[in-house]
């Protein structure tokens, strides 16, 4: 069976959430990836892709049996045919929470062959609204401040008001926008950043950032977490992990500018960090002038560095670590080793890699750095 696009299909069941922002749906054995509609409800789903045998995508679009968490939208282009940006804002924060505890639990469990009971932590504001420290605006052809549909160029004008998600301290961008163009905002209060297409519009390069107790210089379009919250939460959860001793070694890969080198240090520890900007290497340096960074790709680089540490926190890109840097690093036998993860399939893949070397799951908690959205954060820690 093949539907063309636009074409209305139900009313359909719900069943689970699945990773990606969106539930399970079946026709006649078809699986349908719903967006926009939460497990247990009734719904008429538009089909925006049908370009496989097995699957299909859609949007629901007429609700006939909501579910209890089901919520009015706060924003009013978030949803089908909307800005891509937010998933779930059709759900109550609980409810997002519950559908990402289950997608974390499955992942882990499929692929990493893990049993997690634990619960997505939340952080605050409790709305779930304001928590972006940066934002990567697109303009309109209409000279329209936007951000881009799921899985699409095409680009969503914002309403006056800008994203519910950027944080209230930091400006909309507003006056002659250039069509088409990229307006990165970083910062809030009274240091802020507007960089247009790659130029530097307002405000310095960089801006400055508190965590872990420290103040630290970021380029104001490279990486720092953008929930307000997001790095103190997940420097506790490493450092709790962890439990670092005075005079051990640890490596930080996948550095960034240095946040958790700069936590390991502060509790006594020696540290390496490899990460492939070389920007952020040299930020890294200048925040933490105690740890040596290097740049480079992890993969590569941690093969020349001492045959021993006692501590390991990786902190990759969706697409994880990786056997390469899996077997890096349990060659080294560490006493423990904080995974950082954006995305708990790759986390489950090599939860399993890390496995076969004898290292298993010690405890994996789970954080709500993006509500709204199906993104959530995992720090595990792995020990032998
Ligand atoms: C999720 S960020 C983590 C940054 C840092 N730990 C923090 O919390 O601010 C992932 C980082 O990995 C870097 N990166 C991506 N691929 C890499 C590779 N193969 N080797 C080294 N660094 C890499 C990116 O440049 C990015 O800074």
């Amino acid at each position: 069976m093949t539907w063309a696009t636009g074409t209305l299909v139900g009313p359909l069941t719900v069943g689970p959430p699945a990773h990606g922002g969106h539930c399970v749906a079946r026709v006649d054995g078809k699986v349908v990836f719903v967006r926009h509609a939460l497990p247990g409800e009734v719904v008429e789903v538009v089909i925006t892709e049908d370009t496989h045998d097995r699957y299909a995508r859609g949007d629901a679009v007429r609700v006939l049996e909501a579910a209890p968490g089901r919520v009015d939208a706060p924003c009013p282009v978030a949803g089908p045919g909307g800005c891509g940006g937010c998933d779930l804002q059709h759900a109550d924060p609980s409810t997002q929470r519950e559908l990402k505890r289950q997608v974390v639990a499955e992942q882990l469990r499929r692929l990493g062959g893990y049993e997690w009971t634990g619960e997505v932590e939340q952080l605050p504001p409790a709305s779930g609204l304001g928590w972006r420290t940066r934002m990567r605006y697109q303009v309109t052809p209409d000279g329209v401040l936007g951000l881009r549909a799921h899985r699409s160029h095409t680009v969503v004008a914002l309403p006056t008001q800008g994203c519910l998600l950027a944080h209230p301290d930091q400006p909309v961008p507003a006056g002659d926008l250039v069509p088409g163009s990229e307006v990165v905002v970083a910062g809030r209060g009274d240091e802020v950043s507007v960089i247009v297409d790659g130029q530097l519009a307002a405000g310095g390069r960089t801006v400055t950032e508190h965590a872990a107790g420290r103040a630290w210089r970021v380029s104001a379009d490279g990486f720092w977490q953008v929930h307000e919250g997001a790095a103190d939460a997940l420097v506790d959860a490493v450092l709790a992990g962890l439990e670092p001793r005075r005079g051990e070694a640890a490596w930080d890969l996948y550095c960034g500018v240095g946040l958790f080198a700069g936590a390991l240090v502060d509790a006594g520890v020696s540290v390496r960090g490899v990460e492939l900007s070389r920007r952020a290497v040299r930020e890294a340096s200048r925040n933490v002038p105690e740890a040596r960074f290097e740049a480079g790709r992890v993969e590569q680089v941690v093969r020349r560095w001492p045959a021993t540490v006692d501590l390991v926190v990786c902190d990759p890109p969706r697409t994880g670590v990786g056997r390469a840097v899996v077997e890096q690093v349990v060659r080294r036998r560490p006493r423990r080793v904080a995974y950082v993860a954006c995305d708990p399939a790759s986390l489950g893949r090599d939860v399993a890699t890390f496995a076969a070397s004898g290292y298993e799951v010690h405890s994996l908690r789970a954080f709500d750095i993006f509500p709204m959205t199906h993104h959530v954060e995992c720090v595990a820690i792995l020990a032998a």
